[in-house]
């Protein structure tokens, strides 16, 4: 269940409370649970899963492709998996958490682990969104933002493309607000 932070140290926690803060921006969040099932959690437990084991991970979660791709038009997906000891994760780390854009929406689905996405508001605000297993969000093109691991630093993530290119970071050399440094 995703988890709003604001600067002044409110929390909001219902759904309903946090588009009414991220609607503006065009961001869009459901709770589409995962599934349950001894083969799925055993795949979820692993700390690193090989190309083999990631394909049979999303190949649980293949009605929401199929959604995605008649909904929004997606054409692709892959896993991403970020644990403590994935090799670079310290540089991947500064890299999303550079505030940027991108000229595509980011879509991911949360399936184990957690996050935390942060953004800026059109007030100039800034506000961390806290993603967990069963979080979808698109953030959509355009609207600045970062990303961050929680301490446990794990993630397991289904992103889905239109196309590579247009995923690419824009940085704005916006400095985060303290309450998230
Ligand atoms: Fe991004």
């Amino acid at each position: 269940m995703a988890i709003l932070y604001l600067t002044d140290k409110r929390q909001l926690t219902t759904y309903e409370e946090i588009t009414r803060v991220l609607g503006p921006l065009g961001v869009d969040l459901k709770s589409w649970p995962v599934p349950e099932g001894e083969g799925l959690r055993s795949l979820l437990g692993k700390a690193r899963l090989d190309p083999p084991e990631q394909e049979s991970l999303l190949a649980h979660f293949l009605d929401r492709f199929d959604y995605l791709k008649t909904t929004l038009g997606y054409q692709t997906q892959d896993l991403i998996v970020l644990e403590p000891d994935l090799p670079g994760l310290a540089a991947l780390e500064e890299k999303f958490r550079a505030c940027h854009t991108h000229d595509d929406d980011e879509i991911r689905y949360i399936v184990e682990g957690e996050g935390l996405f942060g953004f800026v508001l059109p007030n100039q605000d800034q506000v961390e969104l806290k993603v967990e297993a069963g979080d979808y969000i698109n953030v959509p093109r355009g609207a600045e933002h970062w990303f961050r691991l929680t301490p446990p630093r794990r993630i397991k993530a289904i992103r889905y493309f239109t196309s590579r290119e247009g995923w690419v970071p824009i940085y704005t050399g916006r400095a985060l607000s303290s309450a998230f440094a």
